[in-house]
């Protein structure tokens, strides 16, 4: 099901066209080049001093065991969705520089970048990423040995999205829902804070 944004000007139709569905179809299994193909898309994010201080645990679905202990990890709510997808990657962020061991105040930004990446990737090859927030963060760093200096970020589900005619009602009434943003002028400033565009 395509829903795209709704753009005030043109935007590169890849980003128009990225969504977070929770409707996927639960016989898809990703081969393996997809996830090559998704996690090489995060690779090449842009980092501070180049650092590229995340790191991905992934857990395929055809690893069934695995599959459902991190599935686990989630929220109830995620896993009502997720469990019909066919990829989860625990999102983390090394909290220090590899070059001086500092704190690297940017690491958290950078790792987001790197999803966003993977998130468009899974959207270019025709799948679709859903990060979450809701997840036990003590439970995926306890089942995937996650070092301390590591933060989770972010759990990401991706699979193929069902097609609207294999749906039922409710879960097309869900997925149709209005995709909603701030207004574009509610976004930025001019020169200085509070002085508002449009
Ligand atoms: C860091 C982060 C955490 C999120 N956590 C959840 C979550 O736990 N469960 C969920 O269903 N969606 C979650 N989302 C998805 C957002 O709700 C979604 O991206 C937002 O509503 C915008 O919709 P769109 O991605 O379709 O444009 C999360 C998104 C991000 C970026």
């Amino acid at each position: 099901m395509k829903k795209l944004a709704e753009t005030e000007v043109q935007i590169a139709p890849l980003i128009a066209e990225r969504w977070s569905p929770r409707v996927f179809d639960p016989e898809f299994i990703m081969d393996e080049n997809i996830v090559k193909s998704i996690l090489e898309a995060a690779r090449w994010a842009p980092s501070c001093f180049g650092d590229q201080p995340w790191k991905f645990v992934i857990f395929h679905k055809k690893d069934a065991l695995q599959w459902v202990k991190a599935l686990n990890c989630l929220s109830i709510g995620n896993q009502n969705w997720a469990m019909d997808t066919s990829l989860l990657i625990a999102v983390c962020a090394n909290k220090n520089f590899k070059h001086n061991n500092n704190e690297n105040k940017w690491s958290h930004y950078d790792t987001g970048a790197a999803s966003e990446n993977i998130c468009l990737q899974s959207t270019y090859l025709g799948l679709a990423a859903h990060q979450m927030g809701g997840f036990d963060s003590d439970k995926i760093r306890n089942l995937a040995n996650i070092p301390v200096e590591f933060d989770v970020m972010s759990f990401i589900a991706i699979g193929k999205p069902l097609a609207k005619n294999l749906m039922t009602n409710e879960q097309v009434e869900a997925e149709g829902t209005a995709r909603k943003r701030l207004k574009l002028n509610e976004i930025y400033f001019e020169n200085k804070w509070d002085n508002l565009k449009g």
